[in-house]
This record gives C-alpha cells, structure tokens and sequence, in this order.
C-alpha cells in the first residue's frame, strides 16, 4: 500500500487538525503518501484533495477547527453518492481512508466499506463524546473545559443576584456534554435528552434548594431536551427566583484544543495508521480505559453508546 487518503466530516472539533497532523506525520515516517479530501464527503464526490506532506501540517497542532474544512453532505446518504467516493477512492489509487469524525460519519464510512476495497478508519472526533465503542472522543474534554470556564463565570452573577439560571450546552441527541459539565461546575439540576423531566419536578427542586438555604441555583441542559426559554419562562412564573437563561452554542466547538485531546489525537493517529499498514480493514481505534484499541466500524457505527445515569444521580447527592 501507497497511497491513503484522510477526511474529516461532520461538525468540527478541537483536536481534529491535532489529528491531521499525527496522521500525515506518521504516514510519511511510514513510507505512505497522503491524499487530504476537502469539506467531508464532498471532497470524495467532487474529487476535491491536495497532497500532504509532513510541512502541509505545521503550526496547527493547537488550532481548533479542521484544516481540510468540513461538511454535513446529504448527497454522501444515497447510494450514487457512496458509489461515486468509492470511484475517487479507486481512480486515486487510494487503498486506506482515515475518516475523522463522528457518529454519522462513522454510518457513512461504513457504507464506503461496502461499496470500496479501501481499509477505512474511523479516528473518533466529536465534541458530543457519542461514539460508541471509547470512553473518549477527540474535542470532547476541550468542549467541556469551555463550558465549564464559562459557566464558572455565570455562577458569579447567580450568586450576586441570587438568580436560577439555565446554561444550554450542546448535544442535539445526547446529553454526555451536558452530564460532564454539569457534575464538574456543582450543577443543582442536570438535563439530559436521555431522560424525561417535569417543570413541575424542576420548580420543586429549585424550591426545595432554597429551603435548604440555597440562593441561587445553576440548571445544566442539553440543547436537545426541549425550548429552554420556555423552561425558563415557566420556572421564573411559578417560583419568587429571577431566571436566566444562557446558550453557550457555537464557542463549545471551537478554540484551541486542551492537551488531553492533543494527547488523544496522537495515540489515535498512530493506532489508525498501523491498522492501514497491517491491512486491518474497516475499523474504528478508540480508548478504553488507558489503551489505545481497534473495533469494527460496524459495530461501532450500528451501537448506541450508552449514558452513564449513576453520573446523574451522583450530581444529585452532591448538589445537596
Ligand atoms: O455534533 C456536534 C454538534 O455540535 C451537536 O452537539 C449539535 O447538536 C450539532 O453538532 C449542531 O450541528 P450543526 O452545526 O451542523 O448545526
């Protein structure tokens, strides 16, 4: 094998050029030329790359966002599409592809696998800790470390004005962000997309705290479980508390990555270009625990990763 290629699809996260970098440099040390696909599957629909060499990926290893741009593509959900990345692939003379995404660029890598003789790799990147099959995902602890700056700060400002206040984190389907920043800034009330609340639950909560002799209180939820504003609206109604609410949205995607997603982001490139050069064929790595491991792609992309609920139920206790 000669020739691989490298894509990152799907939302960005920090680290993702962190693991460009790994892979290029790794490759080149390995005697494998390396094709950089640009914006996602497009790049394999329009036949859209540039060559990299190990100079191509100076000075990005603290850079957020990914240097080959990326996309959501509709067009890569149908067969024709799929079809036509596997030509590019094939008319490349491309016979490995590292797919640094997440969830949904995983499903799509896996119908690629189906459709191309290449080995895909999925090196798992997405700020929503998904992916099914490692603890940890690349830009994950970034996210949460924004986050948590942020809603340090806030508190602040709940305490002064003895004010509830709702932070929106990310996580449209999943509530992993929103669980792990919750339980790291002392939040009183987590909402997951996982789990099913009342605001009637949530109003007695906030009204048992300042029994407890709480005076402010900090509401941690996922953008997926519902309007927050109308949660808010509807808390400040039934309570005496002036409510906030507070969307952190976008600057949770970005920034420079910490060094725990650096760190991920060159054991996971390294995994992945090994698994190309042994011939190991439609694979995911992944962290478990402290090693560095493959698992089927398909496994991986077909699996829902499960929520750690005891987590929830810890915050709880600990919010007392
Ligand atoms: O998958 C990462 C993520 O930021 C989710 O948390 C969020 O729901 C979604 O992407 C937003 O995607 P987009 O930027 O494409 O609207």
């Amino acid at each position: 094998m000669k020739r691989i290629g490298i894509v990152t699809s799907g939302g960005d996260a920090p680290g993702m050029n962190a693991a460009i970098r790994a892979v290029v440099r790794l490759a080149h040390s390995r005697h494998l030329e390396v094709l950089g696909f640009e914006r996602g599957w497009e790049g394999l629909l329009t036949n859209t790359f540039k060559p990299l060499g190990p100079r191509s990926v100076s000075g990005i290893i603290n850079q957020g966002g990914t240097m080959l741009f990326t996309s959501r593509c509709p067009e890569f959900n149908s067969k024709e599409g799929v079809l036509k990345a596997a030509e590019t692939l094939r008319m490349n003379d491309v016979h490995g592809l590292v797919v640094i995404g997440g969830n949904g660029s995983f499903n799509g890598a896996l119908d690629l696998s189906k459709e191309s003789d290449a080995a895909i790799v999925g090196i798992p990147a997405t700020i929503d800790n998904d992916v099914y099959g490692t603890d940890e995902t690349i830009g994950f602890d970034t996210a949460v470390n924004t986050a948590v700056s942020e809603i340090d700060k806030i508190r602040d400002t709940a305490i002064s004005h003895e004010r509830v206040f709702i932070i929106e984190v990310m996580g449209r389907t999943r509530g992993f962000l929103a669980l792990t920043v919750g339980l790291t800034v002392g939040a009183e009330i987590i909402l997951v997309p996982e789990v099913k609340f009342e605001t009637r639950d949530l109003i007695k909560n906030i009204d048992d705290a300042r029994q407890r002799g709480k005076k402010s209180s900090i509401i941690v939820a996922a953008e997926g479980v519902g309007e927050t504003r109308v949660i808010a609206k509807e808390i400040e109604e039934k309570t005496l508390s002036e409510v906030r609410l507070s969307v952190l949205g976008y600057s949770q995607r970005g920034g420079a990555p910490t060094a725990r997603s650096r760190y991920l982001a060159c054991m996971f490139g390294d995994k992945a270009v090994d698994l190309i050069l042994n011939r190991e064929r439609n694979k995911i790595v992944r962290l478990v625990g402290h090693q560095i491991t493959a698992l089927d792609l398909e496994e991986s992309a077909k699996s829902i990763k499960p929520l750690d609920l005891r987590l929830l139920e810890l915050a709880k206790e600990l919010a007392i």
